[in-house]
């Protein structure tokens, strides 16, 4: 299936209901790591808003829900490895079990901030959570990376709450970028 978003072609990678699936078993599995516990689930906003709704409404265990803001693509196709900090998360996260939820990792950059930035608040521990890892796109490591829903090649992708110029968001898959 193929869409057009501003001025670039894309085609569908991952069907919604494949999400759907994988985001039933990244919950599944979050459940059973966390059992007992309540952890704060923060997702890093814009992209993540929907995997944050689809991931929280299949656990089973309690969680606070929070987002923080972050940006580095600012229109474009490519990470500019400038971070711009937005907003910051608004719970005490110390002594929490903190998980990050991200729409997708590609240089690690982002992650590398933000980990670095939250971790002087001496949550118990941080886990991250990506919908999507570019594995052959890292440039930092992110030992904090434990749930990855998908890994996809260096292409750019859309939909399911990622965008290309803010259009793209509200697309029910993953599209790949083709041309
Ligand atoms: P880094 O390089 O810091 O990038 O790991 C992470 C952030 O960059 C955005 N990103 C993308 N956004 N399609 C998008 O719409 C993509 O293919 C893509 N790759 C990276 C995303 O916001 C992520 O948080
Ligand atoms: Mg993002």
């Amino acid at each position: 299936m193929k869409t057009r978003v501003a001025d670039l072609d894309f085609e569908l990678l991952i069907p919604y209901e494949q999400l759907e699936k994988r985001i039933r078993e990244i919950a599944k599995q979050i459940g059973e790591d966390f059992e007992g516990r309540s952890p704060i689930i923060a997702g890093i906003l814009t992209g993540s808003f929907l995997f944050v709704a689809d991931l929280v409404k299949n656990l089973d265990i309690p969680v606070e829900v929070t987002f923080t803001k972050l940006a580095s693509y600012f229109g474009g196709t490519a990470s500019t490895r400038k971070i711009r900090d937005d907003f910051d998360l608004t719970i005490d996260i110390k002594g929490r079990h903190l998980i990050l939820v991200e729409d997708i990792v590609d240089t690690g950059n982002t992650l590398h901030y933000l980990v670095d930035k939250l971790r002087v608040r001496e949550p118990a521990t941080i886990t991250v959570c990506t919908l999507l890892l570019k594995p052959n796109a890292i440039e930092v490591s992110i030992e904090e990376l434990k749930y990855v829903g998908f890994e996809i090649d260096n292409q750019f992708v859309v939909g399911y709450g990622l965008d290309y110029r803010e259009q793209g968001r509200s697309l029910m898959g993953i599209y790949q970028r083709v041309g």
